[in-house]
C-alpha cells in the first residue's frame, strides 16, 4: 500500500506492507538504521523516533498510520553538517555513550525534552529516561549531559 512520509525534511513515497512497522520501513525501506531494534514491544525504548515533534517507539506503530507526518530520526539530528547537536556533544565528553545501542533513542527522547523545555528539572529528566533503558551507563552520565545540554542552550 502506498505511504507519504517525510523523513528528516526529505519526502518519501513507498510501497508498504500493510502490517510494516514504522521501524521496519525506516530500517529497511529507507536504510536509517540508527533507530534500533530491540524489544519490539515497546519496553526499551531502543527505536525512538519522533513523529510530529513527539517520542514514540517506532516498533509499535503500523507504518501506515503515520501516512502524511513528519518524521525525524538520529540521522537527522545533526543534519548534513555532520556537527553534533549540543546533546550528542555532552553525552560524548561526559561518558553518556558507551555501547551505544541506546544512544539514537535517547538522543530522540531528550531532544523532544529540550525543545519543551530549555531547562528541564531533574524529575523531568528522569520521567522522559523512564522509556529508554540503558544498560551500560546508570543514567547520571546520561543526566548530567542533559543539564549541560540545557545550561549551554541558556547561555546568551
Ligand atoms: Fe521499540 Fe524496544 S524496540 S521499544
Ligand atoms: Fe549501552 Fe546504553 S550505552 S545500553
Amino acid at each position: 500500500m502506498s505511504l507519504a512520509i517525510s523523513v528528516n525534511g526529505t519526502r518519501h513515497e513507498l510501497d508498504v506492507d500493510p502490517h510494516a512497522t514504522l521501524l521496519d520501513v525506516l530500517r529497511e525501506e529507507l536504510a536509517l538504521t540508527g533507530a534500533k531494534e530491540g524489544c519490539t514491544e515497546g519496553e526499551c525504548g531502543a527505536c525512538t523516533v519522533l513523529v510530529d515533534g513527539a517520542a514514540v517507539d517506532a516498533c509499535l506503530l503500523v507504518a501506515l498510520s503515520v501516512e502524511g507526518a513528519e518524521i525525524e530520526t538520529v540521522e537527522g539530528v545533526s543534519g548534513d553538517s555532520g556537527v553534533l547537536s549540543p546533546l550528542q556533544r555532552e553525552l560524548v565528553d561526559l561518558g553518556g555513550v558507551q555501547c551505544g545501542f541506546c544512544t539514537p533513542g535517547l538522543v530522540m527522547s531528550l531532544t523532544a525534552l529540550l525543545r519543551e523545555s530549555s531547562s528541564p528539572s531533574r524529575a523531568q529528566i528522569e520521567e522522559t529516561l523512564a522509556g529508554n533503558i540503558c544498560r551500560c551507563t546508570g543514567y547520571a552520565q546520561v543526566i548530567e549531559a542533559v543539564e549541560a545540554a540545557a545550561a549551554q542552550k541558556a547561555t546568551p
